[in-house]
C-alpha cells in the first residue's frame, strides 16, 4: 500500500503540477484558473495543425499538439501560481505525484472545483484525501464559507455505452432505458435526484456528495446549470456549503477531517 501525502500547489511543487499533468487527461485546471480553457493552440483543421506541428508519431506515443497545448497551460499557471493567484492540493503517493484537487475564492466564497487522480491511483481514496487537504488549507487562511457542486451519487452501468454504441447516443432505446433502470434517491428540500453515470475506474471531476458529506458539508440546493432533465443523461448534481469558522471549537477531527 503506498504512503499517500500532500502539499499545497506553490513554486516550491510547480515541477510536480507539470508531472502530475503530463500523466493524465483534462486540462491543467485552466479551466477553473481563468474561467475558460485556453483558446486552442494551433487554430484551423486537423489537416492545417499537422502541417505545422508534423504528423503525430503514434508508434512513440508523441502528440505534439498536445504537447503544446500542455506547455502554454503550464507557462500560464506558473505565472498565477508565482502571483499567488493559484490554489490546489497535490496528492502524492510514496512521493510520486498523482492526485488534484483545484480550489480557489470567487468574491466572498471559496469554491472547490475539480478533483483529478491518475488513472492507477483510482478508488484508492486520493480525491478524498485531496478534498480534506483542500478544506485544511481554507481553514488556515482564516475559513469562511466554501461551496461545490458534485454529483448525488455515481453509477456504474455497463449496459449503456453497449447501447449507445448500438441504437447511438440520441436514440428513444437510450432514453427508455434509462428510464427504467437509473437509480435515484430522495434529497430533503431537492426530490428525487438522479445518480451520474460513471465508468469502472472514472467519474466526472467533481466528486460526490459523499465526499463532501464526510467533511460536515450540507446540500442547499440543487445545482441547476449541472442537473439535466435531459431522458438520455438526466444527472443530478448539487450545491454543497459548508461555513467554516476556525474559531469555533469543534467536537470531532474538525472540517478537515485531519487530527491535528
Ligand atoms: C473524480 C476522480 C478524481 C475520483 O478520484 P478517486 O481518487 O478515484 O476518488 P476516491 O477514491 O477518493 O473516491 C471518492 C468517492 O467516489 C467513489 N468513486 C470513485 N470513483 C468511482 C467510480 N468510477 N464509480 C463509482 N464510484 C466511484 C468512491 O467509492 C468514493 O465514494 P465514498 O465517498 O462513498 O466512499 C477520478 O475518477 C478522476 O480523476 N476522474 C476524471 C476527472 C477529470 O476528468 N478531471 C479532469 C478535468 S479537466
Amino acid at each position: 500500500m503506498a504512503r499517500f501525502t500532500n502539499r499545497e500547489l506553490s513554486t516550491r511543487t510547480l515541477e510536480d503540477f507539470g508531472e502530475f499533468f503530463a500523466n493524465v487527461h483534462g486540462c491543467a485546471c485552466t479551466l477553473y484558473f481563468l474561467g475558460k480553457h485556453l483558446p486552442q493552440p494551433v487554430a484551423g483543421t486537423a489537416r492545417e495543425r499537422a502541417a505545422i506541428l508534423g504528423a503525430p508519431d503514434r508508434s512513440r506515443k508523441r502528440f505534439p499538439h498536445q504537447e503544446l497545448r500542455r506547455a502554454r497551460e503550464l507557462a500560464v499557471v506558473t505565472e498565477l501560481v508565482k502571483q499567488k493567484k493559484a490554489d490546489g492540493i497535490l496528492v502524492y503517493a510514496d512521493g510520486e505525484p498523482v492526485g488534484w484537487c483545484q480550489y480557489g475564492r470567487s468574491g466572498e466564497v471559496w469554491k472547490i472545483n475539480c478533483f483529478t487522480t491518475r488513472m492507477d491511483y483510482r478508488r484508492q481514496g486520493v480525491a478524498t484525501r485531496a478534498l480534506a487537504a483542500a478544506v485544511a488549507a481554507i481553514e488556515k487562511r482564516g475559513g469562511g464559507r466554501i461551496e461545490s457542486s458534485p454529483m448525488v451519487f455515481p453509477h456504474y452501468d455497463p449496459m449503456l455505452p453497449k447501447l449507445r454504441r448500438t441504437f447511438g447516443w440520441r436514440s428513444a432505446e437510450v432514453a427508455e432505458y434509462i428510464a427504467d433502470n437509473w437509480p435515484s434517491r430522495e434529497l430533503p428540500g431537492i426530490g428525487k435526484a438522479n445518480a451520474c453515470q460513471t465508468s469502472n475506474k472514472t467519474m466526472a471531476h467533481m466528486g460526490t456528495m459523499s465526499m463532501f458529506e464526510k467533511l460536515g458539508f450540507e446540500v442547499v440546493g440543487l445545482d441547476e446549470k449541472r442537473s439535466s432533465d435531459d431522458p438520455r443523461y438526466p444527472w443530478t448534481f448539487v450545491v454543497m456549503r459548508l461555513d467554516l469558522d476556525p474559531r469555533a471549537p469543534r467536537d470531532r477531527a474538525g472540517p478537515s477531517g485531519l487530527r491535528r
